[in-house]
């Protein structure tokens, strides 16, 4: 595993790091979900993302990852970086969503219990609340530090503005903003269009990569139909209509230059993320250990010389 630097910090996560929102949910397989972690944790991957309401059902991601805490992760708990986050939809009512603190510190109480553990290495304000006084949200963050809680905290979808106050707030109060989590992959640069790479690296912190893989799109898995056991089938976030024709043929070029580089289509899109100095590490998201391990396999080859860079930027265009 390559290990990264979080910004300034003194943390280390892996280059690619595992992430729960989907497969790790009380509808899915227990045993396929520790097979899962295990061979993440066995080859390196020691960083692993979680959110309150990760399922579905919302909060079985994180009993998922309680139960294999206490069954074989518990002796590892130094060598694990583990994260969680609130601010979407959790529970019924005023408290259960959003940035005040009532939620946040509920939500990571609840947390630690389905878990099972005393701490976590980073919670986050899961998306920007334009209703709270960002200084409540904060300092909520800044207090869960000092009550030993988490180690550090980040933000996750903020716009830049309210980032920019984010950092300026937690090294007010001598508190580190670890990471920044973004949306990120060849279909999504917002991160590099709207300055927010740049933002994180200028004010220490690391800038951690969801849905590398535009959940799924950015691989192999689409490009003979829609298969059963896929995620655009399984209904969801994820809807048909984001399989435009158009988009199609795009995935189908993307994926003739992975061939021509040796490696799958995700393997590719992994890989042009980490060619990037700034992405500290990629949280993919896997429904098997097959997937799993082809996705590690995006670490042997994440040079890309100009002209592999022009052709997917025509592709793209
Ligand atoms: N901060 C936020 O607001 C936020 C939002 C979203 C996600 N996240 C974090 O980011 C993590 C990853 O998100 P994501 O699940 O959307 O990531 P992703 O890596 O873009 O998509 C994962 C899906 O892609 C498919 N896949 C993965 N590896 C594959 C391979 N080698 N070959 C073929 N298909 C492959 C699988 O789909 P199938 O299920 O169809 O097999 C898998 O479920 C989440 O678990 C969460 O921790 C954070």
């Amino acid at each position: 595993m390559d290990y990264r630097r979080a910004g300034k910090s003194g943390i280390l996560l892996p280059a690619i790091s595992l992430g729960l929102w989907h497969n790790f949910g009380d509808v899915d397989s227990l045993a396929r979900s520790k097979d899962k972690l295990h061979y993440a944790f066995d080859h390196g991957i020691t960083h692993f993302d979680l959110a309150n309401n990760y399922g579905p059902s919302a909060g079985s991601a994180e009993e998922t990852f309680g139960k294999i805490m206490k069954t074989s992760f518990a002796p590892y708990r130094d060598e694990l970086f583990v994260s969680t986050k609130a601010g979407h939809d959790m529970w019924p009512g005023p408290y259960g969503t959003w940035g005040s603190r009532k939620h946040l510190t509920a939500s990571l109480n609840q947390s630690l219990k389905r878990m099972n553990l005393d701490y976590v290495d980073i919670f986050y304000s899961h998306r920007y609340d334009p209703e709270t006084p960002l200084e409540e949200t904060l300092q909520t963050l800044v207090d869960i530090v000092r009550q030993g809680k988490a180690l550090y905290v980040g933000i996750s979808k903020y716009p830049p503005e309210a980032a920019r106050k984010a950092y300026a707030y937690l090294k007010d109060h001598d508190v580190i903003c670890l990471l920044y989590q973004g949306r990120y992959n060849l279909l999504n640069r917002e991160p590099e269009e709207q300055g927010i790479l740049q933002q994180a690296a200028e004010n220490g912190s690391g800038f951690v990569a969801f849905s590398p893989l535009a959940q799924g799109l950015l691989t192999n898995r689409y490009l003979k139909g829609i298969p059963e056991d896929s995620r655009i089938a399984r209904g969801g976030f994820l809807k048909k209509e984001a399989l435009t024709e158009d988009l199609l043929q795009k995935i189908i070029r993307l994926d003739r230059l992975a061939c021509e580089r040796g490696q799958s289509l995700a393997e590719m899109s992994l890989a042009w993320l980490l060619a990037h100095p700034l992405v500290t590490s990629v949280i993919v998201g896997a429904s098997s250990v097959e997937q799993l391990a082809d996705n590690l396999k995006a670490l042997e080859n994440i040079s890309f010389s100009q002209e592999e860079q022009q052709t997917i930027q025509a592709i793209l265009q």
